[in-house]
């Protein structure tokens, strides 16, 4: 059985003083939460305020990106190294919003997937197609496209550790969700994809969040989806309760 896991992606909202009120907030409406993994993703200059006030809890923590070089001359970047060393267990890897505004594209996706592996980080990998590319029909031929590009040269092992997060681009911060339905239907096509890459056992045990939109009360029909492991959350990341409220409702 697959263990739920919901993350927030907290984008670039937060101060570190407003994410170290948030966190807290998270800390006592979920304490003892341990049928859910939950995860929060604060912006890089929050992490390590976050971190401290998050030691010793049921909350984990990551980044939102990272370049996969060790070090060097990358003005503006951060290194996986740095957000290990903040105790750092997960970083997202690929959001629409890094594809769409700052270029990422399968090969980077691939490139930063390998070194957060390389540095014990579990990747949230986001997959997804944009409006335009669902009414062409063309969703299945994204997810494809992003989720092989993305893992691939991949060991079965290194597979295993990796979280794939289904977010339709047209479902981000738009307040229009897919339906169960189509969530679930590109759900089973991922983890078919990902058993013709490394194995049905591999394909079994990897967890799928489904992102975009996703608040209190259209999670626990998301969830109903057998091959829907949890979410991704934005917008509703923001807001200790309606957070919290998506971590309680996300039980199986
Ligand atoms: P949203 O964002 O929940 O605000 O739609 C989800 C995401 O971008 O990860």
């Amino acid at each position: 059985m697959r263990k739920p896991i919901i993350a927030g992606n907290w984008k670039m909202y937060k101060t570190s003083g407003e994410a170290l009120e948030l966190v807290n907030g998270l800390k006592s409406e979920l304490k003892g939460e341990s049928a859910v993994d939950i995860v929060v993703c604060p912006p890089f200059t929050a992490i390590a305020k976050v971190a401290d006030a998050l030691k010793g809890s049921n909350i984990g923590y990551g980044a939102q990106d990272m370049y996969w070089e060790e070090e060097g001359a990358f003005t503006g970047e951060v290194a996986p190294k740095m957000i290990t060393d903040l105790g750092c267990g997960y970083c997202i890897i690929g959001h629409s919003e890094r594809r769409t505004y700052f270029h990422e594209t399968n090969d980077t996706v691939n490139k930063k997937v390998k070194a957060a592996l390389k540095h014990g980080l579990t990747p949230i990998v986001c997959v997804g197609e944009r409006l335009e590319e669902r009414d062409s029909g063309k969703t299945f031929d994204v997810v494809k496209d992003h989720v092989e590009g993305g893992l691939s040269g991949l060991t079965k092992e290194d597979a295993l550790k990796v979280v794939i997060a289904y977010e339709p681009v047209w479902a981000i911060g738009t307040g229009r969700t897919a339906t169960p339905e189509q969530a679930q239907e590109v759900h089973k096509y991922i983890r078919s994809l990902l058993g013709k890459m490394f194995g049905e056992e591999v394909s079994s045990k990897v967890r799928i969040q489904y992102g975009g939109s996703v608040k209190p009360d259209n999670v626990k029909a998301i969830m109903a989806g057998p091959d829907i492991d949890g979410a991704l959350v934005g917008g509703a990341s923001l807001n200790v309760k309606d957070f919290a409220e998506i971590v309680r409702q996300s039980k199986r």
